[in-house]
């Protein structure tokens, strides 16, 4: 018998009812953001259930976002962090973002989300240059593909030790398995997970790090404490 179950619609409904019930706010930004034309941008459900669980489970205070669009994901996000926790919401994009705005307001959480509308390389570098290296607890990317390996290095920078980063998009729907497939997206995410790879066999770096099968694929990588 296979050891992987394949998520096929029912498998995936079967994962949503089987996961930690979310707030009104949270569904109804969901539904509302299904029905955008580019609604396929929201983070698969499943995937932000753990996102929330792990970020319960490390305590986290301070998070980034990077890639908002309507904010279902910076919603859930706030809600798992303390009542003195903060979210930077990163877009380039206030159209997007103001759809969920109200949702937001309503869940109580828009007072933990301190939004940057710019380009998210430019917010990173600004949070450095403010002196906030190493006091992250969780990053989240989920922006432009070409500029994930730069995302990367600023969020590796601002992250804690025993901080968590983790990409969005790296399994491409299975597509960077299949090398034939020399789509620039796809080259992207497999250029990415490549780079991960690399550096996690630089032991001065000092990461773990896993390519986890849940929504379009998600890297999770730990910046180490050393021991
Ligand atoms: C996949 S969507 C984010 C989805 C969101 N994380 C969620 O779970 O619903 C990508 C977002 O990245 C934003 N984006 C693209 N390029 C950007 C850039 N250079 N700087 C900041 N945001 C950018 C887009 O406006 C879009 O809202």
């Amino acid at each position: 018998m296979s050891k992987f179950t394949p998520i096929t619609p029912e498998v995936f409904n079967y994962l949503i009812q089987h996961q930690s019930n979310i707030s009104k706010p949270h569904q109804e930004l969901r539904n509302l953001s299904q029905t955008h034309r580019l609604g396929f941008m929201c983070t698969d459900p499943n995937q932000v259930s753990f996102m929330v669980l792990l970020a319960k489970l490390i305590r986290a205070e301070k998070i980034i976002e990077i890639g908002v669009f309507t904010g279902v994901t910076s919603l859930a996000l706030a809600e798992a962090l303390p009542k003195h926790g903060q979210l930077i919401a990163c877009d380039n994009n206030l159209e997007f973002v103001n759809l969920g705005l109200a949702y937001w307001e309503a869940a109580g959480v828009k007072n933990k989300i301190d939004l940057r509308i710019k380009p998210a390389l430019e917010t990173l570098q600004e949070l450095l240059d403010q002196g906030l290296e190493n006091t992250f607890d969780l990053i989240y990317i989920d922006a432009d593909k070409p500029s994930y390996i730069k995302y990367f290095d600023l969020a590796f920078k601002l992250i804690k030790k025993n901080g968590l980063i983790l990409a969005d998009n790296t399994l491409r729907a299975g597509q960077v398995a299949d090398l034939n497939n020399q789509d620039n997206t796809v080259r992207h995410m497999r250029n990415f997970n490549t780079y991960i790879k690399n550096l996690a066999e630089d032991k001065n770096l000092n990461i773990t790090f896993n390519l986890l099968p849940i929504g379009d694929g998600l890297m999770m990588v730990l910046k180490n404490e050393p021991l």
